[in-house]
């Protein structure tokens, strides 16, 4: 049966929840278009671009706007690949969440890496990005590059801690770049779910250091000895909080 009005998970809440408001959105890769339909019914932005590679997530995007009651002459829904189809720029907030990391940094590189558009109209104030995976290479990437963080948290879904990050473009001498294992923004915050974050992914390296020590690689020595390594400097962070 369908929606008629958006459901967020915990997850959707955090991204929302780091839209800078009262400035118009754009969220690449909204499928369901669930996250700015909330946005837009509760008033936070005056008007979203929503976009998606594929015809048929823009189809269900179109369907739940329409049940959801969303005013019409408030979105723009554009078939595109990553940043091309906003690529006027004056955003306020730019949304790129639910990929993997490394096709996020794709995005950014291949489709508009310059938040500087050619009339000199920044594309976004802010980025809001959710990595499903490669969360660590997408932080070391934004933050060696042009932005620093701005916001970050924790959000639980279907079980699974998800990485919600918001980043803005800085000057040069203001990069503060974020590339250990957990970042120093994260740690600084004391987000409830620190602990169980770090838990899963000592035990993720523990797994994975295992692994490698039954496999019969020529590499798996070192490979065993590099992952336990990364398990107990996870492990003195956590002891450090
Ligand atoms: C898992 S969904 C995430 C939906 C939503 N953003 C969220 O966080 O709940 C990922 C969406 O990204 C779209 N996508 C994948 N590559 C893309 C690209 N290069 N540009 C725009 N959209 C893309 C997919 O078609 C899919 O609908």
């Amino acid at each position: 049966m369908p929606l008629n009005r958006p459901v967020l998970s915990e997850r959707m809440q955090a991204i929302e929840d780091m839209v800078l408001p009262g400035l118009p959105l754009a969220d690449i890769g909204t499928d369901h278009g669930m996250i700015p339909a909330d946005i837009l019914l509760k008033g936070i932005c005056p008007y979203a671009v929503l976009t998606d590679i594929n015809p048929g997530p823009l189809e269900k995007c179109r369907e739940n706007l329409k049940a959801f009651g969303v005013d019409p002459s408030k979105y723009s829904i554009i078939q595109g690949d990553g940043l091309d189809p906003v690529g006027d720029g004056g955003f306020g907030t730019v949304i790129t969440a639910g990929m993997g990391g490394e096709l996020i940094i794709s995005i950014f590189e291949e489709t508009g890496w310059s938040t500087e558009r050619p009339e000199g109209v920044p594309l976004a104030r802010r980025f809001v990005v959710q990595p499903r995976t490669h969360a660590d290479d997408l932080r070391s990437y934004l933050t060696e590059a042009e932005f620093r963080l701005c916001d970050y948290k924790l959000a639980k879904e279907r079980g699974r801690i998800c990485e919600v990050f918001a980043v803005e473009p800085c000057g040069a001498g203001e990069l503060r770049p974020d590339s250990g294992l957990v970042s120093e923004f994260l740690l600084a915050k004391n987000d409830p779910l620190i602990l169980e974050f770090l838990d899963g992914k000592i035990r993720k390296a523990c797994r994975i250091a295992d692994d490698a020590s039954a496999s019969d690689r020529p590499d798996a020595k070192d490979a065993s000895e590099l992952w336990r390594a990364v398990a107990s400097q996870l492990e003195e962070i956590r002891r450090n909080l």
